[in-house]
């Protein structure tokens, strides 16, 4: 199983070379984040009028974790939606690392197990 954890790690470090502030308030504010699992999975990045949810719920455990927006844009640019590869301006994620991202949204997007009789 993949964590949350080492999704977080992922996004976090992809992240870590640009201005976390500005990088929110390019994607509509708050409600861009992946702070705990459940943020990641309402995630939304707003831009100019439209709602781009990060992981939309249809693509959550059924093996389509690469139609979301997130794998997609980790992935290279949409360009009918004129939208570049995030992180915009790099580093570009590596082939391991979205593989965490996308295996994690196949095993269902969870939350990590706290509980290890479950
Ligand atoms: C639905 C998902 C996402 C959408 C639709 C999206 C869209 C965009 C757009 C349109 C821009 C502005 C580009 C420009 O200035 O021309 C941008 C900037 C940026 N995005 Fe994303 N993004 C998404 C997810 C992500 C993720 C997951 C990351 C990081 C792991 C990320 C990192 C950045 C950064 C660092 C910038 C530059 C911010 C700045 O100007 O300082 N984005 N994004």
């Amino acid at each position: 199983m993949t964590t949350f954890a080492e999704v977080k790690n992922v996004l976090d470090t992809l992240a870590s070379t640009h201005d976390i502030v500005r990088m929110k308030q390019k994607h509509g504010g708050a409600a861009f984040n992946w702070d705990t699992a459940e943020n990641l999975r309402n995630a939304v990045a707003k831009i100019t009028g439209a709602t781009f949810r990060l992981i939309a719920p249809e693509f959550v455990g059924n093996g389509k974790a690469d139609n979301t927006y997130l794998v997609r844009l980790l992935s290279g640019p949409i360009d009918e939606e004129n939208l570049p590869q995030m992180p915009f301006r790099g580093p570009a994620a590596s082939n391991d690392q979205i593989k965490i991202v996308r295996n994690w949204i196949n095993e269902g997007a969870l939350d990590d197990n706290t509980d290890c009789t479950a």
